[in-house]
């Protein structure tokens, strides 16, 4: 909307010659699976909200809601299709017949496919940022990257992207075909990224994707103990760190967050984002975290996060938490890169 009121952030560039994005992106991942029931109407809005507010990275996978988060954003992307960054992911092989099926597909054959039926769900003629969204080390990389970047020639897709892989993979992948983006867990909660991703991100001019930068919720202090107060089927009732005794002792690792942002008069979940970006700066990195919201007031409290400076003395209260928090990230870690670097 060209006469919108709101204020929008600022941009950013993706990689080193992708286009200017905002500082700011959206996960639309919530929408379609993993946090409970959604609002279609009030997500629909909360989509408009984002161009609006100048957040221009929107990013989905193929496994959100096997397929249907692709779906839901193709009526948005065909209103919006030169306004925004269109990231999607493969690798994840899930069966709406098997719920218990899961495998990590990189193969060069898989990789085909799956960019069809991306394109098709979304009904877009090009992906802008199509990433690889786990890693299998049993297919070479360079194999995977080719596959990739064969589909840059085809036209089929303008930049690639990693999501949870090493400093070293991401090296390995960049020698095949130039990477814009690395995409990993980065929060006050989880800094896993920081061993070796961003060393090697800042060094080859890659764009940092903070994902869950909000801890999935837990640090705007939304829910306490997942296992008690979220739906039946929510994720975070199976992640270690959200429930029982684990989120007991998380919870009471936010007292500073509570405070800071007491300070500053904004919330949390502001000083979650803010943290972030503040961090990258330390490590020399662009950031473009990708926060996950259905609603359209938490956008636009999220996208306000970009305005804020916090202090020395206030990124020294926030930096022991990480070490500090009980519990893994996922049920299962066999996937993310961490483990193979320990
Ligand atoms: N590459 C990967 O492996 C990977 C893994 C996970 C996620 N992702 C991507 O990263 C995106 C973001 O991660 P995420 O959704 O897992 O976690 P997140 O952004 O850290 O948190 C999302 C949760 O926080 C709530 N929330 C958002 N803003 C809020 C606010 N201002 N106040 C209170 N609650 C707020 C949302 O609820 P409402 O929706 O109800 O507002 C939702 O439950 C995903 O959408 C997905 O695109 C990628």
């Amino acid at each position: 909307m060209s006469n919108s009121p709101l204020e929008k952030i600022s941009t950013v560039r993706l990689g080193t010659d992708g286009p200017r994005i905002g500082v700011q992106g959206f996960g639309a991942m919530g929408i379609s699976e993993f946090y409970g029931d959604t609002d279609e109407a009030a997500a629909r809005d909360t989509l408009e909200a984002t161009v609006e507010a100048g957040v221009t990275l929107i990013d989905t996978a193929d496994i959100y809601g096997l397929g249907a988060n692709e779906q839901f954003l193709a009526p948005f992307l065909a209103a919006h299709r030169d306004e925004v960054t269109l990231a999607t992911k493969f690798a994840i092989d899930r069966r709406a017949d098997d719920p218990s099926y899961r495998a990590i597909e990189n193969s060069p054959a898989y990789i085909k496919k799956a960019v069809e039926a991306s394109l098709r769900r979304l009904d877009v003629d090009v992906i802008d940022l199509y990433y690889m969204h786990r890693r299998n080390p049993e297919v070479p990389l360079a194999e995977s990257v080719g596959a990739m970047a064969e589909l840059v020639a085809e036209g089929k897709v303008k930049y690639l992207g990693l999501s949870e892989v090493t400093g070293p993979e991401l090296r390995e992948a960049y020698a095949v075909h130039p990477i814009a983006a690395l995409q990993s867990e980065w929060s006050v909660f989880s800094r896993d990224v920081e061993r070796s991703g961003v060393s090697a991100a800042a060094e080859l001019g890659v764009t940092v994707v903070p994902y869950s930068p909000l801890g999935r919720g837990f640090l705007t202090g939304s829910f306490a103990d997942a296992g008690k107060e979220l739906s039946e089927g929510d994720f975070r009732r199976f992640q270690p760190r959200f429930t029982g005794d684990n989120a007991v002792a998380n919870a009471a690792l936010l007292e500073p967050l509570h405070k800071i942002a007491a300070a500053h008069g904004a919330t949390t979940a502001q000083i979650a984002l803010a943290w972030v970006q503040q961090r990258a700066q330390v490590h020399g990195l662009t950031v473009v975290p990708i926060p996950g919201t259905r609603k359209r007031s938490r956008l636009l409290e999220n996208t306000g996060a970009t305005r804020i400076t916090l202090s020395a003395e206030e990124l020294a209260l926030l930096e022991p938490i990480a070490g500090q928090v009980a519990g893994d990230r996922y049920p299962d870690m066999s996937a993310t890169s961490t483990v193979r670097e320990q």
